[in-house]
């Protein structure tokens, strides 16, 4: 993996980089906010030890299964999907499919999952750190009533897997009296920063994918970055830089991809970012484009639009495929002048083409390179992201491994359910949106 950033003041880059590192082994040390949610950190080792067991586990659970629901939301859905859509064959059907619930309110979705799974042998993976979520809560009660339907409650009892707390909330109480397998998600670590614990690899075990390979990509990565304490470590730039460019104003960070296996990835990186920066009036906004399609969308405001934004572009060196384009006799659409060049040839041009207007018309960018979209990659890039943003969210001054902030809608949402506890909240807020 390597990075460029933008041109910066010498001196400023190198003070910043002194920060970022003096933050690290804050971290590590664990001298810093919300240290006793830093398990995360070992993760690429740890995980090593339950790679066995959930092989084994994946292996007889998705035996026989048409499709697979993994139920979550958040940190407890978005590092398994990232990685899930991001590797999967782009048009064949798998078996078992694996389909995601748990992470909306959408009755129009969770009527036609339903509908979908009636004449199918199903699954479910059912994760959740608290157990007491409410959007995963209702999905899984929904499907669980479905599986025990159509399978009989022993059978459905063998067709669930639970991932949660060791001993806490609804969901282990549930797993317990049920006899459904369950994996642990440790205590000390928070969902955004779980991927790389069962809440990750047990759902993509079951899809298939190479989970020793993603936990080897990050114990790496992992590596390289404790063991670099020079100026040339990629996540003390990366934090460095992305810290100088919010003290010079900007506001907004748009996580860049050109290649469609990252798509899902930026909405892990989004969450990632935003719930552990983005509070006490801080952090710098976390959003992402998909390019080249979004050139021809965001591109315009990108170039010309409010100078609010940086972009942080994800290249892949290497497509997995080769495909070129022909050559056409008639040369009606003009396009001769490139045949005979593999597709990533003009991607990369396209890649370069944007750097240069975007960056000349005042959006600075930091470029992320990695080898190819693989397992080992994925794995890579998510210890990277995640050491920095913890560096980066302790140099801002900020608790990186809480979300406070996501409470605000849930305590209105059971007030105007009439959750009970929370009646006289309720008369209030009802009164409220009257006169709104
Ligand atoms: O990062 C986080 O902590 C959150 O996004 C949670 O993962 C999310 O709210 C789901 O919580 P739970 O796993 O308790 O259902």
């Amino acid at each position: 993996m390597k990075i460029v950033l933008p041109e910066f003041e010498s001196n400023k880059i190198s003070k910043a980089i002194d920060n970022a590192r003096n933050q690290f082994d804050k971290l590590i040390s664990k001298q810093g906010k919300g240290n006793d949610f830093l398990g995360w950190l070992d993760l690429p080792v740890y995980c090593k030890s339950i790679i066995d067991e959930i092989k084994e586990a994946a292996k007889n659970f998705s035996e026989g299964l048409d499709a697979v629901v993994v139920v979550g939301i958040g940190g407890s859905n978005l590092g398994a999907k990232a990685i899930y859509e991001g590797l999967k064959p782009k048009f064949e059907k798998l078996k078992p499919e694996i389909l995601f619930a748990g992470n909306n309110l959408d009755e129009d979705y969770h009527y036609e999952l339903v509908e979908y799974l009636s004449d199918k042998q199903f699954g479910i993976i059912v994760i959740s750190k608290s157990g007491t979520t409410t959007e995963p809560a209702i999905a899984f009660r929904i499907l669980r009533e479905k599986l025990e339907q159509t399978a009989g409650k022993e059978i459905a009892a063998k067709r669930i897997i639970a991932i949660t707390d060791r001993e806490k909330g609804a969901l282990r109480k549930l797993a317990n009296e049920e006899g459904y397998k369950t994996f642990v998600i440790p205590d000390d670590v928070g969902g955004r920063y779980s991927v790389l614990s069962p809440v990750g690899l047990v759902p993509l075990a079951v899809a298939g994918i190479d989970i020793e390979q993603l936990c080897k990509g990050a114990s790496d990565v992992r590596k390289a970055l404790y063991e670099d304490k020079s100026d040339e470590n990629i996540a003390f730039m990366y934090a460095a830089a992305r810290n100088l460019l919010y003290e010079q104003g900007y506001k907004v960070e748009l996580l860049v991809n050109y290649n469609t296996s990252l798509i899902t990835f930026a909405e892990w990186w989004k969450q990632l970012f935003g719930e552990s920066e983005g509070k006490e009036g801080k952090g710098l906004f976390p959003a992402s484009a998909n390019f080249t399609t979004d050139l021809h969308s965001l591109g315009q405001f990108i170039q010309e639009g409010s100078r609010i934004l940086f972009e942080t572009v994800i290249s892949v060196k290497q497509t997995k495929n080769n495909l070129t384009i022909p050559k056409n006799n008639d040369d009606t659409d003009g396009l001769n002048y490139i045949a005979g060049k593999k597709i990533d040839y003009v991607n990369k041009m396209a890649m370069q083409g944007t750097y240069l207007a975007h960056t000349s018309a005042g959006v600075p960018n930091i470029i992320i390179e990695i080898d190819k979209v693989d397992e080992y990659n994925f794995g890579g890039l998510i210890y990277f992201f995640e050491l920095s943003c913890a560096i980066s969210g302790y140099m801002l001054g900020v608790n990186p491994f809480d979300q406070p902030g996501v409470e605000a809608y849930k305590r209105n949402m059971f007030a105007l359910l009439g959750k009970p506890g929370y009646e006289e909240e309720g008369e209030t807020l009802r009164k409220k949106l009257k006169n709104a």
